[in-house]
């Protein structure tokens, strides 16, 4: 059985099967609906419900507050269709649409980018183009594992048909993060299903560019802010990379070497576990942002925030930047929730 459901930014009704959330029919039938986790957890598909009867799956209270579900709002990532109906989502800006593929790829290169991170560069075999946006996410399965997402790391190819690049840290006790460690070998099939994510590089923006990136979260950051200098963007763009220590930093050569070129562009890494005496930044990567900004808060004026990394950066972030005016709107943000986390929190937070 199956229910009619109107996007009042959508030309054409999506069909919606038993069993299927909005969002994945719309993104199976090509609507760019905005989402991030997928698991109600980042609150990016939080939509209005004009009409109709909705069922909503477990999601947290950071995603959607109990007084905007009673102003009817809804999380498209939840909702269940009990009858026909009739949504739109919220956010309007600059939204992007590439097909969601299916593909199988092969690992043309597996490299270390620290004692914990890998490079990963896969070629597309089949399934392709692939096209997806500075800053989005795939879904990849390796061997016979269960799916995990990981965001791109290049810039974009326009035609969809070269290589894509990952940057996988390895989890304690993680199961495909394990085996990208110690069991991928180059030529090895890797299936990836995308692109996901609703926090890519707005590019008609021209304001300041704030980007955070923790870890391994420097993967979307990295393609985001090269997408940038590769397109013109002329505004100011300050990266900065927090990690623990100086041997969990990575391709701080190339990015100083961006930098040299690009006037635009600051690199601030900032380490959070330093030995004593180091001459870098120190202190928790948000904080950091923080002082910089007390220094020069004019920057902020009509700025947009791409953080990427651990969830607990990603949300201190978020929140301090609310704290000093940025809107949510303008905060596009990856918390690189694990599996495990993503059910504990909805099963937490669940209404
Ligand atoms: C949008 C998005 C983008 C991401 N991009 C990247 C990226 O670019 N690079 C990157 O490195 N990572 C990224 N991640 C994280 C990535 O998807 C995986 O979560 C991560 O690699 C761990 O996967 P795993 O299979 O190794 O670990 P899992 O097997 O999922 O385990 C993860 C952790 O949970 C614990 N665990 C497992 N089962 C349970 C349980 N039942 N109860 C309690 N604890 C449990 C494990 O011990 C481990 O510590 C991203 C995540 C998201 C949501
Ligand atoms: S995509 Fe629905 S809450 Fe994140």
């Amino acid at each position: 059985m199956s229910h009619s459901v109107v996007l009042r930014h959508w030309p054409a009704p999506i069909r919606v099967e038993t069993g299927e959330t909005v969002l994945e029919a719309a993104l199976a039938q090509g609507a760019p609906f905005p989402h991030g986790c997928r698991s109600g957890n980042c609150g990016a598909c939080k939509s209005r419900l004009y009409r109709g009867a909705i069922e909503m799956t477990p999601y947290s209270d950071y995603a959607l507050t109990a007084g905007e579900r009673a102003q009817g709002l809804i999380l498209a990532c939840r909702a269940m269709p009990q009858s026909d109906a009739e949504l739109g989502w919220l956010e309007a800006d600059d939204l992007v649409s590439h097909p969601l593929r299916d593909l199988t790829c092969r690992v043309a290169a597996l490299g270390d980018l620290t004692h914990d991170i890998k490079l990963v560069r896969l070629r597309i075999a089949e399934g392709g183009p692939f096209t997806f946006s500075a800053g989005q996410y795939a879904a990849l399965g390796f061997d016979a594992l269960a799916p995990r997402d990981y965001s791109m790391a290049n810039v974009p190819d326009r035609d969809g048909g070269g290589e894509i690049e990952f940057h996988i840290r390895h989890v304690a006790g993680g199961v495909s993060s394990a085996y990208v460690a110690k069991g991928l070998k180059r030529g090895d099939t890797v299936r990836v299903k995308g692109p996901y994510g609703s926090s890519y590089l707005r590019e008609q923006h021209a304001g300041p560019i704030l980007a955070v990136a923790g870890g391994s979260g420097l993967a979307p950051i990295k393609s985001i802010v090269e997408t940038a200098l590769s397109l013109g963007m002329r505004q100011p763009i300050r990266l900065y990379f927090g990690v623990r220590d100086e041997r969990d930093l990575y391709l701080e050569a190339h990015f100083q070497a961006l930098a040299a070129q690009h006037a635009n562009l600051k690199f601030i890494p900032v380490l959070s576990a330093a030995a004593a005496g180091t001459k870098r930044r120190a202190g928790f990567v948000h904080q950091t942002v923080a002082e910089d900004i007390a220094g020069a808060l004019a920057e902020l004026d009509g700025a947009k925030a791409y953080l990427a990394g651990p969830p607990v950066m990603v949300e201190a972030a978020t929140a301090m930047l609310e704290q000093r005016g940025l809107r949510r709107e303008d905060i596009h943000a990856d918390a690189f929730y694990t599996e495990a986390e993503r059910a504990q929190q909805a099963a937490g937070g669940a209404r």
